[in-house]
């Protein structure tokens, strides 16, 4: 194992320590953010910093770059108040890392990378008719991070369209079933084996697999 201190970090190439510091969060969830301008032009871009904030109320975070790297989701999300989350599948990867290319503003990225834009339930953020895991949100807060100028933007969850016959009888989701993609850094898609279930961890228990 290599030791790496910071002041070596920062010595690095910009991108190359982007890259390795994209990284080290581990794999993440990616979804594709759908959300509609006051002209009600839809946008469509890729994020993998998302993050459960609690189930009651439901709330879910997502980290937004600074204004000069990435604006046109968090302005519509504060312009309209709704925005919408969509699992990606590897049927559409490609597409999807398409919409982080640097449209300019008005550009609808449903049309420039073929994907489908579907309005239901008086939402008014458009869902991606391709992903099997939509979520329906209401802006709730964004809070700047001070220290590099990020955002985060705190969602209630309103919606959720999915097969039910992935939901399991404790309640547990499992999006492997329904084909959910993590990502790796800021240009890796990987797909899901199957996964270890365990039972609440106890103290002084030994841990044990679900069956
Ligand atoms: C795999 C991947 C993950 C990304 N995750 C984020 C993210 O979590 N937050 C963010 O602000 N940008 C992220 N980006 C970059 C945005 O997709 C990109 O800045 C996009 O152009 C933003 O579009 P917008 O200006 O329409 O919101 C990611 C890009 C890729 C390829």
């Amino acid at each position: 194992m290599n030791h790496i201190s910071i002041n070596e970090i920062k010595e690095w190439d910009r991108f190359y320590r982007g890259n390795f510091i994209n990284c080290l969060s581990g794999f993440k969830p990616v979804s594709l953010i759908g959300t509609i301008n006051q002209n009600a032009q839809p946008n469509l871009a890729i994020f993998s910093n998302i993050v459960h904030l609690g189930a009651d109320p439901a709330l879910i975070g997502f980290i937004n770059r600074p204004l000069a790297a990435g604006s046109h989701s968090i302005g519509n999300i504060q312009a309209i108040q709704q925005y919408t989350i969509n699992h990606i599948s590897s049927s559409f990867i490609e597409k999807a890392h398409q919409t982080s290319a640097k449209y300019i503003a008005g550009v609808n990225e449903f049309d420039t990378t073929g994907l489908t834009a579907v309005f239901k339930n008086n939402f008014k953020a458009p869902f991606v008719a391709e992903s099997k895991v939509q979520m329906a949100l209401e802006l709730v807060e964004i809070i700047p991070i001070k220290d590099n100028g990020t955002f985060l933007v705190i969602g209630a969850l309103k919606d959720v369209f999915v097969d039910k016959k992935n939901i399991l009888a404790d309640g547990f989701l499992d999006i492997k079933k329904s084909g959910s993609i993590v990502s790796l850094g800021l240009d890796s898609y990987h797909t899901c084996n199957d996964g270890e279930r365990y039972e609440y961890a106890k103290v002084d228990v030994e841990p044990t697999r679900k069956t």
